[in-house]
């Protein structure tokens, strides 16, 4: 193709592109299909390849990203990027009408509009051309993704229309469509499945909601990845003098006819009771939404009037945003069943007829305990209200006694644990019924094994639940310390464990041995050491033996522990079965010491300012074990001997290369034996 026809085919395809995204984008009318679309997008990037010089600089065929930004530059924002104050009740919008009634001398109409849950957006134009996209950050100064924002088809990379302001700064809120949030949360669960992980593991790894999704994927650093991701945007703020229109509605109009695409509905309400009856409206209207909106914002119309109120420090004083009640359903409850954790805590279980909720359907909900079946006096076949609180899980918050079914019994906790049958106990001052069966009771055995492998402990993500059962059920394992014994051999035969399976379920084992010491710490699962506690104690009692060794008045005297940790980690060691766990975890080379950073220095610290190297094969003490040690004696332990090397700790079959070059350079050498005859063992 001739260089000019190659011109005028790409600015002609780069019109026809942008009229067919904004037709189909901004307003919701495409006349091609996709196929024709993706077509003329694919002669478009050929074109650009092969003749760079004419891609414009607006081009629609950055919207398929491919940019990769190192990290964001940090800007600050022409004006700050405030919040909005907001409510829950009419009561409080009367109270924001009276004072701008108040403040103004006189009654202001006012516009209401959905507000999107989702993330705030500052855009700049320049001559009609996007320039900048900054996040809201602290309000102050965010981020500039510009990159990113650019892969969002709703937000046009060019302005049309006549009388553009050469300078332009719009706001608005991308998000992300509750079907493509749920598409992508299909897909990751698939990948997972695959990856074998179980349901609790997955639901740790799913997005939460689509705007946490939303907020990671425009912090991601790769802008084809947002790409595949499409995200959204409704502009809702347009800043500028009064030549773009003397009210809010003006200015979303015109910021409409200038190719942006704006809230669904921004209604003009001439007083209060108008505005009230657009949020009874959009309350029902709201769950047939492609996405998500928490709440409506009422705006003063008139922009010579919201000058007028201006802002506190934090938000406008001519907007507010009244947020929606969490939804509620009514539905029956069909049964009450009983789950056992990994502590033995027996947890009561709501199974419902299943119901519409949010968005999603919901058959169970969590009773929390007996005292909270029994505040409720809950009785099978009751119909109660359920709720979601923040969209995770739904719990059930009051019952409708006056649908209640004649012969409905009072609901009797058990008395006996429904895995094992042993004889529930219930501590004074406690809500919850436990099982005292730890070692026999299969859940609290598969519980402590599921928290053993899980994410934030020793991450051993090639084991999922399914498989912890079945070793549990085969017998292949008990205890934690068991899985350190298995061996391929043990697992061949197993149905659906190919060779490839088994190998990986042993390679994540063995590399869960570098784990830090806080780590195997909260692993081990001592009742009420959850991972910030974990690091705290491994901190002030670098070595196992030192924690064990504690008493009450030493634990009580860390940060945040309290005489309920003390005591229950005072049990842990009490228990000779958790002593002997403890050492066969030691024998396989779990680490039990602290590395330095997150250990307090032995008191005397014999090697500080020293650099240490390890090299070779250790019989007492393995390699993280004993570079450990060495951090905890003050060293810095680096990878190969240099000049700043002070100290050699040599195991059996080092390179004799190493060795030769650390006795040239006079680096001291201390064998297994030697270093230990010094230093003794870490304990
Ligand atoms: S107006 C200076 N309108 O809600 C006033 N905000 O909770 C600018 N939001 O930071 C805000 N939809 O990110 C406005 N229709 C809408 C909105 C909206 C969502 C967000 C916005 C703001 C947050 C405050």
């Amino acid at each position: 193709m001739e260089p000019k026809q190659a011109q005028d085919r790409i600015n002609y395809l780069s019109r026809e592109l942008t009229r067919h995204n904004q037709l189909y984008y901004a307003l919701d009318a495409p006349v091609i299909s996709d196929q024709s679309f993706d077509a003329l997008l694919k002669e478009l990037i050929d074109l650009e390849t092969r003749f760079p010089e004419f891609k414009q600089p607006d081009s629609p065929s950055q919207r398929v990203g491919g940019e990769i930004t190192r990290k964001f530059i940090v800007v600050a924002h022409k004006r700050p990027m405030q919040s909005l104050d907001n409510t829950y009740s009419p009561e409080e919008l009367r109270d924001f009408d009276r004072r701008v009634r108040e403040a103004l001398g006189q009654a202001a109409p006012y516009v209401c509009e959905p507000k999107i849950d989702g993330v705030a957006i500052s855009l700049h134009y320049k001559n009609g051309l996007l320039q900048q996209a900054i996040t809201r950050g602290n309000g102050l100064e965010g981020d500039e993704v510009t990159a990113n924002v650019k892969t969002i088809k709703s937000i046009p990379l060019r302005l049309t229309g006549d009388n553009l302001p050469e300078d332009l700064e719009v706001r608005g809120e991308i998000f992300m469509p509750k079907s493509v949030f749920e598409q992508l949360n299909h897909e990751t669960r698939k990948t997972l499945l695959d990856e074998g992980l179980d349901e609790e593991q997955i639901q740790d790894r799913l997005w939460k909601n689509p705007r946490n999704t939303a907020s990671g994927t425009l912090k991601l650093q790769d802008s084809a990845l947002v790409a595949k991701r499409k995200l959204e945007a409704f502009i809702y703020y347009v800043i500028g003098d009064e030549r773009l229109g003397r009210t809010h509605f003006e200015r979303i109009q015109k910021a409409k006819s200038w190719g942006f695409r704006v809230p669904e509905a921004v209604s003009f309400c001439q007083n209060l009771e108008d505005v009230l009856k657009e949020i009874e409206v959009w309350k029902e209207k709201r769950a047939h939404l492609s996405y998500d909106i928490d709440g409506m914002v009422v705006k003063v119309d008139n922009i010579a009037f919201q000058e007028e109120l201006g802002s506190t420090a934090k938000a406008p004083r001519w907007a507010i945003a009244f947020k929606y009640a969490a939804e509620q359903a009514i539905t029956s409850l069909k049964e009450i069943y009983f789950q056992v954790g990994r502590t033995g805590a027996v947890t009561p279980v709501a199974q419902l007829k299943p119901v519409q909720l949010a968005g999603t359907t919901v058959k169970r909900a969590s009773l929390h305990n007996a005292d909270f079946i029994a505040a409720l006096d809950l009785r099978l076949g009751d119909s109660v209200w359920i709720e979601k609180g923040g969209d995770i899980i739904p719990k059930v918050v009051s019952v409708d006694l006056n649908q209640r079914p004649k012969q409905a019994e009072a609901f009797v906790f058990p008395t006996h644990c429904p895995a094992c049958a042993t004889p529930l106990v219930r501590e004074t001052g406690e809500a919850v019924f436990f099982c005292p069966n730890q070692t026999g009771c299969a859940p609290q055995k598969l519980g402590r094994l599921v928290h053993f492998v899980s994410k934030k402990a020793m991450d051993i993500d090639t084991l999922g639940e399914k498989t912890l059962h079945l070793f549990l059920e085969k017998g292949l394992v008990s205890t934690a310390s068991d899985l350190y014994g298995l061996e391929a051999a043990m697992l061949h035969g197993l149905e659906g464990f190919k060779e490839k399976s088994i190998h990986n379920i042993l390679a994540g084992i063995e590399a869960s041995k570098k784990q830090p010491f806080h780590r195997v710490l909260f692993a081990l699962g001592i009742r009420h050491v959850g991972e910030t506690v974990a690091k705290k104690l491994a901190k002030a009692f670098p070595t196992i033996d030192a924690l064990r060794a504690a008493d009450e008045t030493a634990l009580v005297a860390v940060e945040d522990i309290g005489a309920v940790i003390a005591q229950s980690i005072r049990l842990f060691f009490a228990q000779d079965g958790n002593l002997r766990e403890l050492q066969r975890l030691r024998n396989f080379g779990l680490c039990f010491l602290a590395k330095l950073e997150e250990q307090a220095l032995a008191p005397d610290a014999p090697l500080v300012n020293q650099v240490a190297v390890v090299s070779g094969v250790f019989s007492q003490v393995s390699r993280p074990q004993l570079t450990a040690y060495l951090e905890y004696l003050g060293a810095k332990v680096t990878g190969s001997v240099t000049g700043k090397t002070n100290l050699l700790v040599a195991g059996e079959n080092m390179g004799p290369a190493k060795r030769q070059k650390a006795e040239k350079i006079g680096v001291r050498i201390l064998s297994e034996k030697e270093f230990i005859q010094t230093y003794g063992l870490p304990s």
